[in-house]
């Protein structure tokens, strides 16, 4: 069985929509609650037992390796004020056997150009990829996974969309749908929504084989002048079978507006601490 060692997280965007917060914060490092969001992805990625997190990083964004980083001087200042309880918080224990590597993305030329930067770490073993600004309650790279290793063919995350946010994804065209997965005939990024094969959209998990590094090095930029990996997985398909997984959970867009305030809402609703509170508050505005 071909295990997936390895997870790919770019994290070297502009986080546009989010300025002024993103000026000086990385949008990846936003918290919901008390959590930032590539922490969320992080421990997804543990869970199906990832050991090394490949960071495509910015080089202004060192916050994001300093909150990686274990600090011995929080632990000391934790200890010496008897405030042992946020230990784990502060260093969490299964961030210890992780490997964490940061490859700069100098200048943002597109998604598809960050993860190709990482192509002489991954070499010839398939891998994971996980876009931070989606948030999964449920580990979506457990379904991807599962997949997987039934079939060895690449495997990415979908889900429905409404048709007037269809323009701002990547899309599937369908083939054979069985209850589990679904064979995806081609894709396009971001189409017009009367273009649009389908209402499946790709969220931001991915397993791939390390054959797409070789259709990465065919793409050519957009119109934007960037490099997309959904242009790649398009080439990718004329010669591999690749899976689309319908994920099952709740997922929030935490790279727009909206789905960063849902999904606020919706972890404070599950957060013993202040969840009463929270529910109190909701029930007495006037809306
Ligand atoms: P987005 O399309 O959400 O772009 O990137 P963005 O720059 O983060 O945010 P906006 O649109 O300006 O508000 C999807 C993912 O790809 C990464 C981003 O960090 C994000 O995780 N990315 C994008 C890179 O690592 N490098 C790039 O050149 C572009």
């Amino acid at each position: 069985m071909n295990k997936i060692r390895k997870a790919l997280l770019p994290v070297a965007g502009h986080g546009t929509r989010f300025l002024p917060a993103s000026k000086a914060t990385p949008k990846e490092m936003l918290p919901i609650i008390d959590k930032p969001l590539v922490q969320f992805a992080v421990e997804e990625a543990i869970e199906i037992g990832i050991e090394e997190i490949i960071f495509i990083i910015s080089p202004h964004k060192h916050s994001i390796k300093k909150h990686f980083d274990f600090s011995k001087s929080i632990e000391k200042k934790l200890i010496e004020s008897n405030k042992k309880d946020f230990l784990e918080k502060a260093n969490p224990e299964n961030f210890k056997d992780l490997k964490f590597t940061y490859i700069n993305q100098d200048e943002q030329k597109g998604l598809g150009h960050a993860i190709l930067l990482a192509k002489d770490y991954i070499l010839d073993e398939p891998f994971a990829i996980l876009l931070p600004d989606d948030l999964f309650f449920s580990s979506c790279l457990a379904q991807l996974s599962e997949i997987y290793h039934e079939t060895n063919n690449s495997v990415i995350a979908v889900n429905r969309i409404d048709s007037k946010n269809i323009h701002k994804y990547g899309v599937i065209d369908p083939g054979s749908i069985n209850d589990r997965f679904i064979e995806i005939k081609s894709i396009v990024e971001k189409p017009k929504p009367e273009e649009a094969p389908s209402d499946i959209a790709v969220c931001g998990r991915y397993i791939l084989n390390s054959s797409i590094f070789n259709y990465l090095e065919e793409t050519s930029p957009d119109k934007s002048n960037e490099i997309q990996l959904t242009d790649a997985i398009k080439l990718m398909l004329k010669d591999e079978k690749i899976s689309a997984c319908i994920y099952k959970g709740e997922k929030f867009d935490c790279g727009s507006k909206q789905g960063y305030v849902e999904a606020t809402i919706s972890i404070s609703l599950r957060d013993n601490e202040i969840k009463d509170d929270i529910k109190n508050y909701i029930k007495q505005l006037k809306i």
